[in-house]
Formats: C-alpha cells, structure tokens, sequence
C-alpha cells in the first residue's frame, strides 16, 4: 500500500537550512521503511498562502452552494492545504524558530487548515479533530538552545504551539527532531545536526 507523505517547508533559506536538511533526512528515512511511499512537497516559503481576509473568513463560515466568486476563490487556498492534510499517512514539517515562534507563513497555513466541521468539530463531549490515523515528524531547528533546561526554556513558543493546534486537529501522535544551541560558539551547527539525524527513528 502507497504511504501518502505531506513534505511541508517553511524556511526560505532552501539548501541552506538547518531544518530542511533535518526534514530531508526524515523524509529519507521514512522513504526507506516505506519504499513505496510517495511525497508532495508543500512550500510555504516560495508559495506563501494570502492572510486570512474577510472574504475567506465569511467562506468559511457559508455553505459551500451559497459561495460567491470571490469566496470560492478566497477558499479554494483552505480547501487545497486541507485536502493533502486529508489524504497524508506522515507529514513532516520543517520549522525554524523565528523571535520564539513559527515563521509567519506557517502561522497563515496554520490559520488556513483549522476549520470547523472540517478539520474539526465540537460535540458534546467536547472538541474532536478530524484529521486522524496521522504520524507527525516535527523537524525543528533555532540557534538558541530550548531543550537544555537552560533560562531560554520557557521561551519556546514553536513546539508547543505546534502540538496545540495539530492535536485540536487530532494530529497527536508528533514526534520531535531539533537541531539547536548552536549560536554557542562551541557548538557547531554541522555537529549537531548530524548528531540529529543519527537519532531520527521511524516508527
Ligand atoms: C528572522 C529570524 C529570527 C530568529 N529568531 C530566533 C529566535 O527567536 N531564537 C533562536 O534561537 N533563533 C532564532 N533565529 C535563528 C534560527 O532559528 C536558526 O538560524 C534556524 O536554523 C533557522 O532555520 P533554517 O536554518 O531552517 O532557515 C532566528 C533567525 C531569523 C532569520
């Protein structure tokens, strides 16, 4: 059976990026447990969905038959990045840490694939994601070190906010991969990024 993987880059600094290099060798290995899966690549950082707007927040929220032009236009963004979500087994995101936090295109997907009745409903029993049955590889990278216990600890407002909205989604079974520290001169980017990808297992 074909493993459907959903590629997602955030980085624009392509070859050079720490995290794309770590979401390649994650790709790599999944690719090698699964030899018959196939990957579609989403980049956010060459192809950056639009802000949300007005119009796309009223399509969201009308049903499909009553959609104008310009809403079917505006949600066809939404309807496109949710589809993939839809159809992945593994998704794999790269993310830098930019001032403590996501890139702001990953934030605008982030806004793009969080639907109501679509990716998501509430019931009585509370909230239920609709993506489910998913395997979450995180390819995190920042040149502080936010793992260490250290003071810059509490200041992580990547991988914490990445867990908070795939799990609402029922993307809960994440797991995380980080390259970081290395603004420390005495930690070489190159090291510890290897040092990463010896310890990527795919499970
Ligand atoms: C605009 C910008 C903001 C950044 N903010 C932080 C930050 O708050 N904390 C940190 O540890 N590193 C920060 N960094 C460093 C990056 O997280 C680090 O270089 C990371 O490897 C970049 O990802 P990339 O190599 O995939 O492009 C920042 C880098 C840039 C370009």
């Amino acid at each position: 059976m074909t493993t459907h993987i959903l590629r997602i880059i955030t980085s624009p600094r392509g070859e050079a990026s720490v995290s794309t290099k770590l979401g390649n060798a994650i790709v790599g290995k999944i690719k090698a447990k699964y030899p018959d899966s196939v990957v579609k690549e989403r980049n956010l950082a060459t192809h950056p969905l639009p802000h949300l707007d007005d119009v796309t927040i009223s399509s969201f929220f009308t049903p499909t038959k009553n959609l104008s032009a310009e809403q079917s236009n505006a949600i066809s963004f939404s309807d496109k990045a949710i589809n993939e979500l839809q159809e992945a087994d593994i998704i794999v995101l790269d993310t830098p840490m930019y001032n403590f936090t996501i890139t702001s295109t990953l934030k605008t997907y982030l806004d793009h694939i969080v639907r109501r009745g679509i990716t998501f409903q509430v019931t009585e029993n509370g909230i239920e994601g609709l993506l489910k049955d998913k395997k979450v590889y995180l390819a995190f990278s920042a040149s502080g070190n936010y793992s260490n216990g250290g003071s810059e600890q509490a200041f992580d407002f990547v991988v914490p906010l990445i867990k908070a909205v795939f799990g609402w989604l029922g993307m809960a079974d994440i797991t995380v991969f980080r390259v970081e520290g290395f603004r420390d001169p005495k930690v070489q980017e190159a090291v510890v990024l290897q040092q990463e990808i010896d310890r990527i297992a795919i499970s």
